[in-house]
């Protein structure tokens, strides 16, 4: 199989050390990987061919550095001239795969997620293979731990390993994700999915096919050279932009599901990375050079310079070069709205 890393996101949930320039895949919040280098080595051992990876063509120089420093041999980087979200970028990795006539099993990930046993990982997507083979979209289902909204939410048919889906709704509002929880009945899709290229591409063509269009003369035309596939600009901007998990996913009656108990963890927000991070005895997270002093269940992430917190419960502190944000853990979803202010800010 061959693992196709989106890697286009912005993660602005993240700021102040997530920025546009250097979004968060290209950080190394957990580990010394790079989130997109650890992305790459989870799956290695699964991989057919090394990997093709879609980015935004700002990032082309950090993605290509990035993935040669983890030895992912010669990938495919597509670059695309404008952001066009997730469906549009699996679907010119799956142009691209069947290039020559193949038709090879696609491993779709996003290159910013946790997943703390990857060996639970790679035998979970060995198992969703066979189904994969056969036809089915496969997504892998984690347990919901609250209503999050920013979640797909998928009822599936009862029973073990690989099974239908018979609903999959992204992002509900959050009275809809509150019944989906207390059902019991319901999955977070994981963002991650397995299918073949020409599966996906057919399921395109039947609920996208204007995308479908754009994004295969985007590839026609693309610019090659030694490093990068550059999508025709005119063609890709041409394409709606939609993400899988809408144009796709809840559309098509192809889509199967297989849940997973990995230690997933999207890292979508600064208290998603505090429960993912090493805490001392007293639920305290550090980067860097920190010191805490009678605090409770805090991150603190110092970049260079000394940060002290004392008496804090629930805080998050993030020191950078240039900015400073202190915030409440519960509020942390909302790092989003100070992102949005500080642009219209200039
Ligand atoms: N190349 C490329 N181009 N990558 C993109 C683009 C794009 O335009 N937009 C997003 N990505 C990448 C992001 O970097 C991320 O790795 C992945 O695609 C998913 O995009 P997100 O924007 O993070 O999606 P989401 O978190 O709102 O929702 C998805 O993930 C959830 C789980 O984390 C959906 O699949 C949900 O259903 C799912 O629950
Ligand atoms: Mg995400």
């Amino acid at each position: 199989m061959i693992p196709v890393i989106l890697s286009g996101g912005s993660g602005t949930r993240l700021w102040p050390l997530s920025r546009e320039a250097f979004p968060k895949q290209f950080l190394s919040l957990v580990g010394e990987d790079s989130m997109l280098q650890a992305t790459w080595q989870r799956v290695a051992p699964l991989a057919s061919a090394a990997p093709i990876v879609v980015a935004n063509e700002d990032h082309r120089f950090m993605v290509a550095e990035q993935l040669r420093e983890s030895g992912c041999g010669k990938a495919t980087i597509l670059l695309e001239p404008v952001a066009r979200n997730t469906a549009p970028a699996i679907a010119v990795a799956a142009l691209e795969a069947m290039a020559g006539g193949n038709d090879p099993l696609l491993l779709v990930l996003p290159s910013d997620h946790v997943i703390v046993n990857a060996e639970g990982f790679r035998q979970a997507a060995q198992a969703a293979a066979g189904a994969a083979e056969d036809g089915a979209l496969i997504t892998f289902g984690i347990v919901p731990t609250g209503p999050e909204t920013g979640y797909g939410y998928i009822l599936a048919e009862m029973g073990e390993g690989v099974r239908r889906v018979i609903e999959f709704v992204e992002k509900p509002d959050a009275e809809t994700a509150k019944t989906y929880v207390a059902s019991g009945d319901y999955f977070w899709n994981s963002g991650m999915f397995m299918f073949r290229a020409s599966v996906f591409l057919g399921e395109l063509a039947a609920h996208q096919p204007a995308m479908l269009t754009s994004c295969r003369e985007a590839l026609a035309k693309a610019r090659r050279d030694e490093d990068f596939v550059r999508l025709d600009k005119a063609a890709f901007a041409a394409s709606p932009s939609d993400s899988i998990d809408y144009a796709v996913m809840e559309k098509t009656q192809a889509a199967a599901i297989l849940p997973i108990n990995v230690g997933w963890n999207d890292v979508g927000s600064w208290s998603a990375l505090w429960e993912v991070a090493e805490q001392d005895g007293d639920g305290n997270a550090h980067h860097g050079d920190v010191l805490a002093q009678d605090c409770r269940n805090t991150l603190a992430w110092g970049d260079g310079r000394l940060v002290a917190l004392l008496g804090l419960e629930d805080v998050v502190v993030v020191d950078t070069a240039d900015a400073v944000l202190v915030a409440h853990k519960d509020k942390v979803q909302e790092v989003k709205g100070i992102v949005s202010s500080l642009k219209k800010r200039g």
